[in-house]
């Protein structure tokens, strides 16, 4: 599945933020975008078990009720020691408010003193077309959970996640040094080699 240049893509999302973050990953291939909440889309509910099934839920979805292809995503933070939890309800575990303090206290609290401490972040890419065919593309870094929470750069869990191979968390490294081995950035480079073309 390969989009042409000057193809208008559906980024199935209601967030302000990766609907920015997508239309500039997407500018150098060409691609024009369009968002979900803009075309008066609904939201569908994530159901599925994992992200694959969420994000090919939120795509066909979308590609759907658009009538154009369609690209959603899907991620969460996962902790050996906790069974893979949060994982898909990643975002749940924040509360009401989305106060991620809560989420780390929480991940803090049920980890207790487990000797295995790996943990890693998963994010899965799904483009769709309008007549159901879906394809996805997953992007995983690996590294531990570290306690108490460091840094403010970043969101959601970074403050509590030291990726491989340095002392640093997500929360201490500029966004670039982040982006440069992020899930979200891995997931991304699998879908712009399969799916399109630079000029
Ligand atoms: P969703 O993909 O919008 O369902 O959000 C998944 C949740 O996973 C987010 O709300 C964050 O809590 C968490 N998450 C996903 N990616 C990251 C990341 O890069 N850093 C920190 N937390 C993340």
């Amino acid at each position: 599945m390969r989009l042409a240049r000057g193809s208008r893509l559906v980024v199935a999302t209601h967030n302000p933020g990766k609907l920015a973050e997508m239309t500039a990953l997407l500018a150098p291939y060409g691609i024009e975008t369009l968002s979900a909440g803009a075309l008066g889309l609904p939201e569908p509910e994530e159901t599925a078990e994992d992200f694959e099934g969420n994000a090919r839920l939120k795509a066909c979805a979308a590609a759907r009720g658009a009538g154009l292809p369609a690209l959603a995503d899907d991620s969460g933070f996962c902790v050996a020691a906790l069974g893979g939890a949060p994982g898909v309800v990643s975002a749940r575990w924040a509360g009401p408010g989305r106060d991620f303090s809560v989420a780390m206290a929480r991940v803090e609290r049920e980890m207790g003193n487990a000797a295995d401490r790996r943990a890693w972040f998963i994010s899965v890419l799904c483009l769709a077309l309008p007549d159901g065919r879906a394809t996805c593309f997953t992007g995983r870094v690996d590294g531990a959970v570290s306690f108490p929470p460091r840094g403010t750069h970043g969101f959601g869990y970074d403050p509590i996640f030291v990726p491989e191979g340095d002392r640093r968390t997500f929360g201490e490294m500029r966004p670039e040094e982040k982006e440069a081995i992020s899930h979200r950035s891995r997931a991304f480079r699998a879908f712009a080699a399969a799916c399109l073309s630079l000029p």
